[in-house]
């Protein structure tokens, strides 16, 4: 496994459209999932996807919520793999949240979200994924598809005074943001 570089905001590879893969167990995809899990790891990521190191391929990897928060065995870290991922929104509800994202280091922002959408993937393991998710789990779906698909959370921001470095979020006293989540991904 290697650590890769990613690509930050501004390189064309992050406007790309992802290409849908064929085949998961590819020896390629396989390692590719691993480089990738590796890199977001050792950058401290919540989420990457595969066109943030520079591979137009529909592959995201992301670390969801904890449903049990009590359960805290530190190296026990699960990852989800989702290939060629698709998202359907199951409301039109939308909830404001911070954002942060390893293409534009040490930035957040606040950005909008569908609340409950339907995921539909394929797994690592080749088996099907379809969940209907919400909160941050949908938040972090929806952000790291977007990269699939050629945006940044920027371009969903509805007002881009609240895009700011992660140095300067203390300044805010009460922001009308409802999540605090900057975990960068
Ligand atoms: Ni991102």
């Amino acid at each position: 496994m290697s650590i890769l570089k990613i690509a930050r905001m501004g390189h064309p590879v992050l406007r790309g459209r992802a290409e849908a893969i064929d085949d998961p167990a590819d020896p390629e995809i396989v390692r590719l999932v691993a480089d990738m899990v590796e890199t977001m790891m050792d950058a401290n990521g919540r989420g990457l996807a595969a066109n943030q190191v520079y591979v137009q391929k529909q592959v995201v990897v992301y670390i969801p919520p904890r449903d049990n928060e009590e359960g805290d065995e530190e190296d026990d870290v699960e990852v989800v793999v989702l290939i060629n991922p698709r998202i359907e929104a199951l409301s039109e509800e939308t909830e404001d949240g911070w954002e942060g994202c390893l293409s534009l280091p040490e930035l957040c922002g606040i950005v909008p979200r569908i609340t409950r959408v339907r995921l539909r993937a394929i797994a690592a393991d080749g088996s099907a994924i379809d969940q209907e998710l919400s909160g941050y789990h949908a938040r972090v779906v929806q952000h790291e598809c977007d990269h699939l698909n050629g945006i940044l959370y920027p371009m969903r921001m509805r007002d881009l005074s609240s895009l700011m470095f992660d140095s300067e979020v203390s300044h805010l006293a009460s922001e009308p943001a409802t999540e605090t989540d900057d975990g960068q991904s």
